[in-house]
């Protein structure tokens, strides 16, 4: 059995991008998104995030999906391969780090969607916005509720990890995704019938330019890359599994547009809510948890109310449940074909060392202090992994695909081997992208934020 057999394809062409999208769509989206908007000063961080979007995520994706697809195997593998050089298999060790970081942190987040999943459905969440605030508060001060509930959380993931890949992410997200789509919508709906939520639409908006700093970039570029799951030898994964006839420019085109547009509608649905009931946009990781049970209490009878809570925590659990399942598949594999060993051992380790990030940062929200630089350790990981080598990688992917790999062999991915023939203009413009244009934003937004530039 060769290489590429031993590699099992997706089945579906409509299942991969599903599943790549169901990667992409999560927290990210729902919990990061409103976070560092609200943080960020609003509208100007938006346009700052969609324009870094189109222009440096959207080729960084293809070229992503170009070496994944090309190595049709593991990401040190496929980066070494693209390269030609064993060196270039570092890119892949660095994303299984980002990816390793970002899986400690995120499960707290998710941890705590669990808890209060646990709690809808016990019909403990709704109730007027000081019961919220205080549901809130318990949880976060609680020793042992977030750590636990975030260790459970990897366990599940872990569990679906050993189970292989197809099986698990493209059976979940084909029936999640759209049915999350459909209950974003309803909240919004439901969040402008709060008194007060026009406030909200504003400050989603209307730009004040003079808001657009060194870090509020700095930070839409990381937000960016986040939520698309970019320069983290994640989607490279997702990438090798494809099949020769996946067209990656649309592809890429119908994953950004779908994350793009859940992000958007997160911010819809929450910020009504912040206005409405007075939380301050700038209240970080609680934000979400904090305002969305008033817009269920408030805006629905009660009955529905609870329906409605008990959904959208399932929802938002399974839609983690995905992202996580791809973060923690990254180091695995490394793993498991760097030490040619068996994957579920890999799987261990990874759950075990991303559990102590989990716990670390857990602690760090709420009862004990601890963390770097003004912020708590939560925040550090965050900045850490997703503001710096996240863009680290998308620039190193840049290069090697514009400067480095054959060209030939990049036109051949582009048009998945001739099947969709693209125009030497269309060719050139993405050559000029991932040769110039993103690699030298990046460093330029780097030195900005330093202050060099
Ligand atoms: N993009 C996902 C989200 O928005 C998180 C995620 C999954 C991720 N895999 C990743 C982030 C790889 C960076 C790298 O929730």
């Amino acid at each position: 059995m060769n290489e590429q057999q031993n590699h099992k394809g997706f089945v579906s062409k409509i299942g991969l991008v599903l599943a790549t999208a169901g990667a992409a769509v999560g927290l990210g989206n729902i919990w990061r998104f409103p976070t560092t908007t609200g943080q960020n000063g609003g509208a100007a961080f938006i346009l700052v995030y969609v324009l870094f979007t189109l222009v440096l995520c959207v080729p960084g994706m293809v070229a992503e999906f170009i070496v994944g697809r090309n190595g049709a195997c593991a990401a040190k593998q496929a980066y070494a391969k693209a390269g030609g050089k064993k060196a270039w298999g570092l890119l892949g060790i660095i994303g299984m780090i980002a990816c390793s970081v970002i899986l400690g942190f995120y499960n707290v987040i998710a941890g705590w969607t669990l808890y209060y999943l646990g709690m809808a459905v016990g019909d403990q969440v709704l109730g007027d916005p000081e019961h919220v605030a205080e549901g809130f508060g318990a949880m976060m001060s609680s020793m042992w509720i977030p750590s636990v509930m975030g260790i459970l959380f990897m366990l599940l993931t872990h569990g679906i990890i050993v189970r292989g890949v197809q099986n698990g992410i493209e059976k979940a997200s084909k029936i999640m995704m759209p049915l999350f789509f459909v209950l974003l919508i309803v909240l919004i709906f439901a969040g402008f019938t709060l008194p007060g939520a026009w406030k909200g639409v504003e400050f989603l908006f209307k730009p004040d330019f003079s808001k657009v700093t060194a870090d509020v970039m700095f930070e839409a570029l990381g937000q960016a890359f986040f939520s698309l799951s970019l320069g983290a030898a994640c989607l490279c994964t997702y990438a090798s599994y494809f099949r020769k006839d996946v067209n990656l420019i649309s592809s890429t085109a119908q994953i950004v547009g779908i994350d793009m547009s859940v992000a958007i509608l997160a911010g819809l649905m929450v910020f009504p809510a912040v206005f409405a009931v007075g939380v301050e946009p700038n209240a970080g990781p609680g934000l979400v948890f904090m305002t969305l049970p008033n817009v269920f209490y408030q805006a629905f009878p009660y009955g529905v109310a609870y329906v409605v809570s008990v959904l959208f925590y399932a929802l938002l659990a399974l839609a983690a449940l995905t992202s996580t399942i791809s973060l923690h598949e990254i180091g695995t594999a490394v793993i498991a074909e760097e030490f040619k060993m068996d994957r579920k051992y890999s799987a261990w380790i990874i759950t075990v060392l991303c559990s102590i990030i989990t716990v670390l940062s857990a602690l760090s929200l709420g009862p004990v202090e601890m963390g770097f630089f003004g912020m708590t350790l939560f925040d550090n990981f965050d900045s850490f992994a997703s503001n710096m080598l996240l863009p680290l990688g998308a620039f190193c992917t840049c290069i090697l695909v514009g400067w480095v790999m054959k060209r030939e062999t990049v036109v051949e991915q582009l048009t998945s081997g001739g099947l969709f023939p693209r125009s030497g203009l269309f060719i050139n413009t993405f050559f000029f992208l991932v040769r110039f244009v993103c690699p030298i934003f990046i460093v330029a937004i780097f030195m900005y934020k330093m202050g060099v530039l």
